[in-house]
């Protein structure tokens, strides 16, 4: 068995009552700082995506842009950012999501990737999936292909997962939490 994710699982840290009472915040920032968990994390990805032809990961803010880094770098490919509205100087497709309170909006410049792009998205964390339904969207509008969508961990306790599959969009997170 590939001990790599139990090791990884194993660095990330859970904050209880964090933002509010009663939810459990998986928190990767302990991870990161733990140089073999962060290494096995770019392998791990590095080992499923190296023979897929990718010819983008795409980045989600904030974290997401850690992982798309170091696993860009490995395959030789590039990084198109999604960011938070109003960062992209250039014109730019935009798609509102839910937040816990209000709602925000995701960003991506029209001309970052064409219908020739095979690109994988990458963020930390897959909770209720309102991020990545907003990302997936965005990358839809410019016609590139997703291959999938990865994460370090997800919340299977929250629909996340459901919500890319109604979109036709697969999961990959090396870490699950019931
Ligand atoms: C977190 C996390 C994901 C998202 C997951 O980011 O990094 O991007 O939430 O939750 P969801 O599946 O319910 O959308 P957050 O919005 O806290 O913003 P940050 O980039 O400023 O850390
Ligand atoms: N940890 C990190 N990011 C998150 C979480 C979490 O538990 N839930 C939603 N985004």
């Amino acid at each position: 068995a590939d001990l790599r994710g139990k090791y990884i699982a194993d660095t990330i840290r859970d904050v209880p009552d964090y933002p509010s009472k009663g939810v459990v915040f998986r928190d990767i920032t302990t991870m990161l700082a733990d140089p073999k968990a962060l290494r096995y994390s770019i392998d791990l990805l590095h080992e499923r995506y190296e023979n897929y032809g990718l010819t983008q990961i795409v980045a989600v803010e904030a974290r997401g842009f850690l992982f798309a880094a170091a696993l860009a770098d490995r395959l030789g490919i590039g990084i198109t950012l999604i960011r938070k509205e109003g960062k992209l100087p250039r014109d730019a497709y935009r798609e509102e999501y839910a937040l816990e309170y209000g709602e925000s909006a995701l960003e991506l410049h029209k001309d970052a990737l064409t219908h020739r792009d095979r690109v994988v998205v990458m963020d930390d964390m897959l909770a209720t999936g309102g991020t990545m339904s907003a990302a997936i969207d965005l990358i839809q509008k410019t016609e590139a292909t997703i291959v999938e969508a990865a994460f370090v961990a997800e919340l299977l306790y929250l629909p996340g997962r459901k919500r890319l599959a109604e979109k036709g969009i697969s999961s990959y997170a090396m870490v699950a939490y019931d």
